[in-house]
């Protein structure tokens, strides 16, 4: 039974300058100054939602019949395959990880399979060779369906590792191997779609306006979801709650568009050029991996949308708690004043794990004994905002009341929201991704695809200043 009481919730004490001090903080009557510029965002992303690259704001209302295709689909890979592998990169992989990781076991794969109820999953996003070698290792490849996703239908590494799936199911299924392939692409741009009709994959498409990184709520990751058990139309139910929460242009009460301001505040006025996005709870690590490609990949930007020269971005990292306590926080607290932490809290996790009573000869063991690793848990973030605090060091949290799908929705849907809004507060294109182009094309130069554009890279790349061998040692 979906619970769409729960909603997340985004404190930004610790951000304002009247609870954190003044030096690195932000005024209230600065964001209530930025609060037009505030509202013209969020009317400019209503207005054109559901067109350009806005076309994943309505992924939460107009998928009814797809989800019930995706559900048939989903039932009978349930049945019939013990392994189901994604073939994807970037946004093709991270949510799917990220949703997997955050709503199923923690040790899914390894679990017998009448308790997981549906194949082991596995996502390859990418192509060390040791990789494919290490999954072929473990999968059977006659028992394993195989999801290719790529929205261009083009990317070298997901239509490199197909050419490899394919010849394999063709060789050790024969006849009928296409039954083991599932295609997610555009409908019509690219190679994949082509491949799938003349094959007759299964096929689903990723809607026009969904680029790469915004995917994840369409069957880029509807699929591997259902597939996994994962209630899709709860995440769905989830998103839309957050839009109705990101309908109103008043900065105080949207809590994407708030965020987006304090975000473009602290980076524009305050040189917070680092984003921390810190998770206290293992199932939502790949959620922050997540978050990190679509603000760096939408926000890392050369130029503005008219063309002027701003070298843009925020560079986000992500971080576990309470794990990186004992490895990064002694930057955060000290290092320079260049960065913002985002926690994400759990209120109530899905599982209670008391620490027994022992070691009364040592108060300091001891004491822990008849406490939980809830009470731990939530102490050591405690302790670590304070830390913060302390230091005059700026963050913020999410609070999630619990995990599941309704809650990873929302917050999904809420750090889509807070990037496009991000996207016109700094009047850059948040939906392209100029810098990826270079190192693409070089990298087919360097496996000599005959195409005139890669000759030209080739030359170009072999005009480099040679290397100098005193400076390899
Ligand atoms: O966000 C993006 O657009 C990229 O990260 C893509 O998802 C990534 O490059 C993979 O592209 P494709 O889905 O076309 O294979």
């Amino acid at each position: 039974m979906m619970d769409t009481k729960k909603q997340i919730r985004l404190d930004v004490n610790h951000m304002m300058a009247d609870t954190l001090g003044m030096q690195y903080a932000i005024a209230a009557s600065t964001v209530d100054e930025y609060a037009p510029f505030a509202a013209a965002a969020q009317r400019q992303v209503q207005t054109r939602r559901g067109t350009g690259w806005l076309g994943w704001m309505e992924l939460p209302y107009n998928q009814e019949e797809i989800v019930a295709e995706i559900e048939r689909v989903a039932a009978r890979v349930r049945s019939d395959y013990e392994a189901f592998v994604v073939l994807g990169i970037g946004g093709s992989a991270l949510g799917p990880i990220a949703v997997q990781q955050a709503l199923n076991h923690l040790h899914y794969n390894e679990l017998p399979a009448e308790k997981r109820g549906g194949p082991r999953l596995y996502v390859e996003d990418n192509i060390d060779p040791e990789r494919m070698a290490a999954l072929l290792d473990v999968i059977d490849v006659k028992r394993t369906c195989f999801c290719v996703i790529t929205k261009s239908g083009a990317t070298a590494e997901t239509m490199s590792q197909y050419l490899i799936v394919s010849d394999l199911l063709k060789r050790e299924v024969g006849e009928g191997w296409q039954r083991q392939i599932i295609a997610v692409t555009d409908h019509e741009k690219g190679n994949l779609i082509k491949i799938a009709k003349e094959e007759g994959f299964d096929t689903f498409f990723i809607p026009d306006g969904v680029g790469g990184r915004f995917s994840e709520l369409c069957p880029v990751g509807l699929v591997p979801a259902a597939v996994c058990g994962i209630d899709i139309r709860a995440l769905l139910a989830g998103a839309a709650d957050m839009d109705a929460r990101c309908k109103t242009d008043d900065v105080w009460k949207n809590p994407a568009l708030l965020e987006a301001v304090l975000q473009y505040i602290a980076m524009e006025d305050l040189d917070m050029n680092v984003q921390v996005v810190m998770p206290y709870a293992d199932s939502l690590k790949f959620i922050a991996d997540w978050f990190c490609q679509l603000w760096a990949e939408s926000l890392g930007k050369r130029v503005t949308r008219k063309g002027m020269a701003v070298n843009f971005g925020q560079t986000p990292t992500k971080s576990l708690g309470v794990t990186d306590q004992h490895s990064q926080l002694q930057l955060y607290t000290e290092g320079p004043y260049d960065k913002v932490v985002t926690f994400i809290k759990v209120e109530s996790f899905r599982k209670e794990t008391p620490i027994p009573h022992g070691c009364e000869q040592f108060p300091d063991v001891a004491f822990l004994g008849g406490k939980t690793h809830n009470q731990l848990i939530e102490a050591e973030r405690q302790g670590t905002e304070y830390a913060l605090y302390k230091a005059g060091r700026m963050n913020q949290t999410i609070v999630l009341p619990e995990v599941n799908a309704y809650t990873i929705g929302q917050l999904l849907y809420f750090f889509e929201m807070c990037t496009a809004y991000a996207g016109e507060l700094l009047d850059i294109d948040a939906f392209n991704q100029p810098g990826v182009e270079t190192s693409k094309i070089a990298s087919y130069a360097v496996l000599g695809n005959p195409a005139e554009k890669y000759v030209k890279a080739r030359e170009e790349m072999t005009g480099r200043p040679g290397a100098k061998p005193e400076y390899t040692l």
